[in-house]
């Protein structure tokens, strides 16, 4: 798959675009769970790590946020809102210096968790759109030079 990432322009949001409802019907809750919990397993291996709950509790807490997020924009439940309140995710994402190459970092290591999705029968259409997302949404939280 070719997975390209947008090159980010420092403070400037283009719009973004939900992912297919088909993501969501194709890898279903518990998939999701699974994909962002190795994404955050990466995380912890890398360099970014240092941005991240260091506590192993608070690590896994955040998992569960990111992960009910995730179903949430994906069309599913709205788990984000009833436990955390209304998404605000660039405000929620103020207090850690985020800069280009973190945001760079943070996508690379989806990169081969998409690549999983599409060898266990998830179809390229809705794996492009969860990147297509994941692309233009992370230059939002961008907030760092
Ligand atoms: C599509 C883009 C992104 C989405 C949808 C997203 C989503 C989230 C969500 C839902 C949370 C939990 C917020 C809470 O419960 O208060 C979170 C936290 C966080 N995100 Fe992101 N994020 C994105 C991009 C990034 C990027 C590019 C970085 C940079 C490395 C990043 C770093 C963090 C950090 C450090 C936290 C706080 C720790 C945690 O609770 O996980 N995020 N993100």
């Amino acid at each position: 798959m070719d997975l390209q990432i947008t090159q980010a322009e420092f403070g400037v949001r283009p719009p973004v675009a939900k992912p297919i409802p088909e993501f969501l019907l194709e890898v279903g809750e518990e998939g999701i769970r699974e994909l962002i919990s190795k994404h955050y397993d990466l995380i912890k291996q890398s360099d970014i790590y240092h941005l991240f709950p260091q506590d192993d509790a608070a690590f896994e807490q955040a998992k569960l946020n990111s992960s009910d997020f995730f179903i949430q924009i994906c069309g599913g439940q709205p788990y984000f809102t009833q436990h955390r309140g209304a998404p605000r995710m660039v405000g929620r994402h103020a207090p850690f210096a985020i800069d280009a190459k973190a945001r760079q970092r943070w996508l690379e290591l989806y990169k081969p968790l998409i690549v999983e999705l599409k060898e266990q029968g998830v179809t390229e259409t809705s794996l492009y759109s969860f990147w297509k997302y994941l692309d233009i949404f992370s230059i939002w939280m961008i907030n760092t030079k």
